[in-house]
């Protein structure tokens, strides 16, 4: 099988099992127990925060400083910040190509009567940020809240998140960044970035899953969603799983350090994959792009490892089940709702036809990836994607 869904989940670094091998191996550890066994434990979460925050470039131990809350992952983190960040009662902002665990959240709030203003985005994918400051300031009072994230899990299309932190800074609104998508695939600083709390999560980067953080800036105020315990500041109680923190920070320090080599690599094996693609199927829409008149594709910034491509005269389901059958794993929306696979609401907010919607699927390369699994896959979606073209013919 060769595994282009990295933007659902990716293999866990061999070195992460390692670490994470050695704290379970190394005795109970509940690191709120008063005991040395106890103690040991909690040293191995503040040695955890501390590579975390060297990783992220955001100190972690100053009294009053920004901190991190661990949680199972990207989906509760994500609830935490729109349920907990900011007053309950004003309306929040976000983009209509958030993932799931934010909009559900959203729509879960409206159905309680919280307003709810959404940004749209360009037919590129990118979240039209100068009608920011009218959302925010639009209604009979400001937002509390926007909620937008670092790049889109299904296009991979940038979103212009130091612009918007600037807006939300000059008018006095609490901004949130879902970033995890971006971490470990392009160079991020928490400390420059101006957000007030940004989500991560640790099966994104090569680390476990079912951890994940919620990076809160100084003095930005939490409520705590989850009740019963003193544990980390009772902002988020319950026991710390500590194996899984120590493998999400082996995770995060690897996925940092190595950037400068792993971010070109990605970019060359995406691109061979869409070239390769493309030079064989020439009407192969590329997402986040425009065409000029003379029909050049000009791309807009996406993440290093991510391509969405419709097949168009070829239905998505199709040739995703295809494709698992000879052997790529791809994907047809965000894995959440891989299952029933309603159109992606991604394309839909960016106002593409039904033929690109239906026909489009998501590749997602890894460091694991390799020159030859690329051009293997290459051969692969060709030959399903002109089978399924021809069944179609004949059908017709
Ligand atoms: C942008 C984004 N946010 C949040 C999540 C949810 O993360 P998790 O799977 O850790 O709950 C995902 C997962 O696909 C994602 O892509």
């Amino acid at each position: 099988m060769i595994y282009l869904d990295n933007n659902a989940t990716t293999e866990i670094d061999p070195r992460v099992v390692d670490v994470m091998i050695d704290v379970l191996r190394s005795g109970p550890c509940n690191a709120s127990s008063q005991h040395a066994i106890g103690r040991a434990a909690r040293l191995r979460i503040d040695d955890a925060i501390d590579v975390i925050g060297s990783a992220i470039d955001s100190a972690l131990d100053q009294p009053g400083g920004p901190r991190l809350i661990f949680t199972s992952g990207g989906t509760e983190s994500n609830n935490l910040a729109l349920t907990g960040l900011a007053d309950p009662d004003a309306a929040i902002v976000l983009s209509r190509i958030e993932h799931p665990s934010v909009i559900a959240v959203a729509e879960h709030l409206a159905a309680q009567g919280r307003e709810i203003r959404w940004m749209d985005v360009d037919h590129t994918g990118v979240a039209k940020i100068d009608s920011l400051a009218d959302l925010i300031q639009s209604g009979d009072r400001p937002a509390g809240l926007v909620s937008l994230m670092s790049a889109n899990n299904e296009t991979g299309v940038i979103q212009p998140i130091e612009q918007a932190a600037q807006i939300c800074r000059d008018l006095g609104v609490t901004f949130h960044v879902d970033a995890t998508q971006s971490i470990g695939k392009v160079p991020i600083s928490f400390r420059s970035l101006g957000a007030s709390a940004v989500t991560m999560s640790a099966h994104k980067f090569h680390g476990p899953t079912g951890i994940g953080g919620l990076w809160i800036a100084g003095g930005v105020k939490l409520r705590p969603q989850l009740h019963g315990g003193e544990q980390q500041l009772e902002s988020r109680p319950g026991t710390e799983p500590v194996p899984l923190i120590c493998g999400m920070a082996t995770a995060l320090q690897l996925a940092t350090s190595e950037l400068p080599e792993t971010q070109p690599r990605l970019s060359l094996l995406r691109d061979r994959l869409e070239q390769g693609l493309r030079s064989a199927h020439p009407d192969l829409v590329v997402h986040g792009s425009s065409r000029d008149d003379e029909g050049e594709v000009a791309l807009v910034p996406r993440l290093p490892n991510t391509t969405c491509l419709s097949f168009l005269g070829a239905d998505r389901q199709s040739m995703l089940m295809a494709l698992d059958f000879a052997g790529v794993a791809c994907s047809s929306g965000s894995a959440c709702s891989s299952g029933s696979s309603p159109p992606s609401h991604v394309l839909l907010a960016m106002g593409l036809p039904a033929e690109q919607v239906q026909s489009a699927l998501r590749f997602g390369v890894s460091k694991f990836s390799t020159e030859k699994k690329i051009d293997d896959a290459i051969d692969r979606i060709s030959r399903c994607y002109k089978r399924l073209r021809q069944n179609r013919a004949v059908e017709n």
